[in-house]
């Protein structure tokens, strides 16, 4: 999606985030040895993994630039989700052929690390380094034995119950603050590399989260997003035990924060508290994700997505009854193997009864170490292709019209840019829509406004601030 507005550049001055006293580096940066870069691909997870290892790496006293070139440490944190993906990160690899001898270390972070493993090493001997994400709290050692000259170091145990926090993490995003509450994934998805690539499904102590949720408050973020696989089968580890629905109110009441997202739910762990909470806290916004995959039962059973196209149609019900209008999001994939016409009309059918806000939607991309690369009646790549583009074309349809129905409404934005153009602003409601707006007023950033919208296109708002 284009973005209509330039966000301004003081806007996206660093916040640094100590979590506890900094403790003394052991590593005496050399200028031009201790910088590092590092570039994500993939999900919200992986941006804010990348946000907590640079946090990591500024408290060993390294300093982030802004090119691969101007490097010592050159990390890519790295996605396999889909085949695209993982590509990019192999083209990436082939820049650095001479990086050992122009001094630089190379090292591969995320899902692409831990699916490959030390084979890495053999297809690309220049890297160094490669950890996948269960193994983060081992970064400080892997970057000491770095530092003592080591050339092959390895995390990718996944078989942990410790999740991965940080004495201090460096945020991209001055409005929305990330912070990871559950890590892993014990569902089984057939398609999925997740529960492989992240291994098993590990909650934060609430305390923990609170904590880092009032400290946030305390750095002027007001606007927070708890993330995690399955965000929503968050299951608190300490003797507190509160529920995800009780962490989301406990989050909400934290003084400061005015605005709580949550992402990604699964269905079969979606109930009606979450909605009842939502109902009673303002600052719950009104947005669900809430991924389908299919509208097709037969699909979603060889998906092992655990839950029916009926079942799933009740957890929209659930959302649908709330006090309020909340948003719901979803993500697609066809062509999934044995995906008749009749399944991907299934999907259509879900899509035009639900009516959903935005979607996500991919063509299936058979992935190693998953059940369903062994499964047979694969589809055509033109065949998905085709499916694919009539999916698109429905929601946007739908979207154009959920979105030209808002107009007349007023609705509050947090205002995020400013365009180089005077007076033209953008922001995202609580909904997560992105709304351009005009307003003469200065020193917006940063602020919630009224803005009453005044047209619509599928992916944006625009409108004019009125208070
Ligand atoms: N092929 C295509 N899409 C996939 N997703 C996950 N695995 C695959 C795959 N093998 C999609 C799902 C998931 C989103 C993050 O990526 O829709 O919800
Ligand atoms: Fe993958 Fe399914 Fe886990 Fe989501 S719930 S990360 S799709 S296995």
């Amino acid at each position: 999606m284009s973005r209509s507005f330039d966000v301004s550049l003081d806007a996206l001055a660093p916040r640094y985030m100590p979590l506890t006293a900094g403790k003394p580096s052991v590593f005496d940066p050399d200028v031009g040895r201790g910088t590092f870069f590092i570039e994500t691909f993939g999900c919200q997870m992986n941006d804010h993994d990348s946000e907590k290892v640079a946090g990591v790496l500024l408290a060993r006293g390294y300093r982030q630039v802004e090119t691969p070139e101007a490097a010592r440490l050159v990390f890519y944190n790295t996605c396999s989700i889909r085949e695209k993906a993982a590509q990019k990160v192999f083209s990436r690899l082939g820049l650095w052929r001479e990086a050992q001898a122009e001094g630089k270390i190379i090292g591969l972070l995320g899902c692409v690390a831990q699916q490959e493993g030390e084979e890495i090493f053999e297809r690309a001997p220049w890297v160094s380094l490669v950890c996948g994400s269960a193994s983060y709290r081992k970064l400080p050692e892997l970057l000491a034995e770095l530092e003592a000259g080591n050339r092959r170091v390895t995390g990718l145990e996944t078989d942990t119950d410790e999740t991965f926090e940080t004495e201090m993490t460096r945020r991209d995003n001055p409005w929305r603050a990330y912070l990871t509450i559950i890590e892993g994934c014990d569902k089984a998805c057939s398609y999925c590399v997740v529960p492989y690539t992240r291994g098993p499904e590990r909650s934060r102590a609430s305390a923990s989260i609170l904590k880092e949720v009032r400290q946030l408050a305390e750095l002027g973020y007001t606007e927070v997003q708890l993330l995690g696989q399955t965000v929503n089968s968050y299951k608190d580890p300490t003797s507190r035990r509160l529920s995800f629905a009780e962490l989301l109110v406990a989050v909400a009441e934290v003084p400061g924060i005015r605005r709580v997202r949550f992402t990604t739910s699964h269905p079969s762990d979606f109930g009606p508290e979450i909605v009842q909470a939502i109902d009673a806290h303002p600052a719950l916004c009104d947005h669900v994700h809430l991924p389908v995959q299919s509208g097709s039962s037969r699909v979603l059973r060889a998906m092992q997505r655990t839950y029916t196209r009926e079942k799933y149609l009740e957890k929209i019900a659930l959302i649908r009854g709330a006090r309020r209008p909340i948003s719901i999001t979803t993500d697609f994939i066809v062509g999934f193997p044995g995906e008749t016409e009749a399944d991907f009309e299934d999907t259509l059918s879900l899509m035009e009864a639900v009516q959903y806000d935005g979607a996500f939607s991919f063509k299936y991309s058979p992935r190693p170490n998953t059940p369903a690369v062994l499964m047979a009646d694969a589809i055509p790549e033109e065949e998905k292709g085709r499916r694919l583009a009539v999916l698109q074309e429905k929601q946007r349809g739908i979207q154009t019209a959920r979105n030209v129905a808002l107009v007349g409404q007023t609705m509050e934005v947090l205002v995020e840019g400013k365009s180089r153009r005077e007076s033209q602003w953008a922001g995202h409601t609580s909904s997560n829509r992105v709304l351009n707006f005009v307003s003469r007023a200065e020193n917006l950033l940063g602020q919630y406004v009224q803005v009453r919208v005044a047209s619509a296109g599928p992916n944006s708002l625009v409108g004019e601030h009125v208070g």
